[in-house]
């Protein structure tokens, strides 16, 4: 075999049983089902964290049964660094099992200086699209969002730029990222009259934001059929017992621009140790019921993870075997999963 056509099962052949216990979820009213977990590359998948580690971490994953990854063409550092961490993979490792994956990308979320490669105009969009289909080193992306809501450009210009991905064979089907439930609802409107339904919406929601629950995005969903696929449901590694006692070397606290030390402070930690007590009382940890929570909302079709080692991965997937929430422990989930803890909206 010449370097050229190498013989893909020397490189990573995938394990046989990998649809064998990870629950899938049907993505709103389409044909669509995810993984009930999901693996997300925003952090620690760019040029600044070891190739081999992220490249384990990717695989184990899809031996577990994670078949989507989502991306978008912003996360690194820097900009595009997780697309081109991901494609080094699909040109080789992946590249038998590119028909098994669903990948997304998303455009439209602050992107360098030249203004018109952000915000939802059909020039930021479908430029960044071509961009990450050259970094990714596939034809097509089977979801593709617009990141960030943009009010400064018409919604059906932004509706128009989503279709036509789909119509040009570039995406599957189309998503939205950070809207409000009425922008949410136009959108959807406007995607149908094109013909080409909105799949899903990608909101942030964990013990410590329910925004979704409070602002109707979460019936919105069941009613106008689309998914959601709920990110940092940690709350970026709050909603696990790493910062209980401090912060430890590596973790994202201490390296990320997203979660800073001043986020951990006594009012956080003392809810945290409250949660916490209660997962050990149940037989799990507290990120396997951080977890667990988010699924158990109906509206929820995934759960998008981060990761930055494989045994964190393990013992996540962990969160799908726990016992049901009794009311009581809802009850005391409520009293301490308090909206906003340690999190800057
Ligand atoms: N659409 C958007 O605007 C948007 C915004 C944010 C995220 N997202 C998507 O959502 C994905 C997930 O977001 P996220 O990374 O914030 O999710 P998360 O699951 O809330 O946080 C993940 C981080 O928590 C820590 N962690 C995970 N499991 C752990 C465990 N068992 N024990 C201790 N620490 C653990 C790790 O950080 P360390 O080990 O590094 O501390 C990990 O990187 C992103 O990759 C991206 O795809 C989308």
């Amino acid at each position: 075999m010449s370097e050229q056509y190498p013989n893909y099962e020397d490189v990573f052949k995938a394990a046989d049983d990998r649809y064998a216990s990870l629950p899938y979820r049907r993505t709103g009213r389409s044909g669509l089902d995810l993984p009930a977990l999901s693996l997300g590359l925003w952090q620690k998948f760019g040029a600044d964290y070891a190739y081999d580690t992220q490249r384990d971490i990717i695989l184990h994953a899809f031996d577990l049964g994670i078949s989507h990854i989502d991306n978008a063409n912003r996360y690194g550092p820097p900009h595009r660094a997780a697309e081109r961490t991901l494609g080094r993979l699909l040109r080789r490792e992946l590249a038998p099992y590119r028909h098994e994956l669903v990948l997304s990308s998303k455009a439209g979320g602050v992107f360098g200086p030249n203004p018109n490669l952000r915000g939802g105009s059909r020039k930021a969009l479908l430029s960044s699209l071509e961009l990450s289909l050259r970094d990714l080193g596939t034809d097509y992306v089977d979801i593709f969002y617009h990141h960030t809501p943009d009010e400064t450009t018409p919604l059906e210009e932004t509706a128009g730029a989503l279709a036509t991905a789909v119509k040009a064979g570039k995406a599957l089907y189309v998503g939205i990222s950070n809207y409000r439930p009425d922008r949410a609802e136009a959108i959807a409107r406007l995607l149908r009259a094109e013909g080409v339904p909105l799949l899903i919406h990608q909101p942030r929601y964990s013990l410590y934001d329910r925004s979704i629950d409070r602002n109707g995005l979460a019936d919105l969903a069941v009613e106008e059929g689309f998914g959601l696929i709920v990110y940092s449901p940690l709350a970026q590694g709050l909603l696990t017992d790493k910062y209980l006692e401090s912060i430890p070397d590596g973790a994202r606290a201490q390296n990320s621009d997203f979660l800073k030390p001043d986020q951990i402070d006594e009012t956080y930690r003392s809810r945290t140790a409250q949660l916490n007590k209660l997962a050990e009382g149940r037989g799990q940890s507290l990120a396997q019921l951080a977890l667990q929570w988010v699924l158990r909302n109906p509206a929820v079709t995934s759960a998008l993870i981060g990761v930055s080692s494989k045994e964190q991965l393990d013992h996540n997937l962990e969160a799908l075997n726990g016992p049901e929430f009794t009311d009581e422990e809802l009850a005391v989930i409520d009293e301490y999963g308090v909206h906003g803890t340690g999190q800057r909206s």
